[in-house]
């Protein structure tokens, strides 16, 4: 039986990629307001991952016997200011997923549960992954300052990307 302080951790977090599923498909709304069909595909697929964080959270607190409490998810940005400022909030905002998961891993440290030490590992690696993703577009953007035919050629490299679910196979 999972202890109720790793539990309440874990569904802040459940809370938290909910939060983050609705922030990215805001950004995909405002991004398809630009007609920048890419940039609004990449974020849709973002939103998707964060979909798959959230239930992959919840079913792994169902798995360890932990009470599930879904709680109300805060309002998102509607409004931004073109292309890299959305990228420079994105980046933002995975540096503090980034340190909500290490505060998961510390309390998990400090409650000796090593099971959930062992979960969270996946996502302190993917954490690496998506805050070096968002800075290898950021850089890209910064370039081509935003704006022109680099613009819509990325655009059409960002329309590319499709969704593949990291957890597919996984125990539910
Ligand atoms: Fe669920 Fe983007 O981290």
């Amino acid at each position: 039986m999972i202890k109720k302080a790793m539990e309440e951790a874990l569904n802040e977090q459940i809370n938290a990629e909910f939060l983050s599923a609705y922030l990215y498909l805001s950004m995909s709304a405002y991004f398809n307001s630009l007609g920048l069909a890419g940039y609004a595909n990449w974020m849709r697929i973002q939103h998707q991952e964060e979909l798959a964080h959230a239930t992959r959270f919840f079913d792994y607190l169902n798995e360890r016997g932990g009470k599930v409490r879904l709680t109300p998810i805060g309002e998102v940005q509607i409004d931004f200011n073109g292309v890299v400022d959305v990228f420079e909030r994105t980046l933002v905002h995975e540096q503090i997923v980034t340190g909500l998961i290490n505060r998961l891993m510390d309390i998990a440290m400090h409650e000796s549960d090593h099971a959930t030490k062992s979960f969270l590992q996946w996502f302190v690696d993917e954490q690496v992954e998506e805050e070096a993703n968002v800075e290898q577009i950021l850089h890209n953007l910064r370039l081509i300052k935003g704006e022109g035919q680099g613009l819509l050629m990325m655009d059409r490299e960002l329309q590319a990307r499709v969704f593949v679910d990291p957890f597919a196979g996984a125990k539910a």
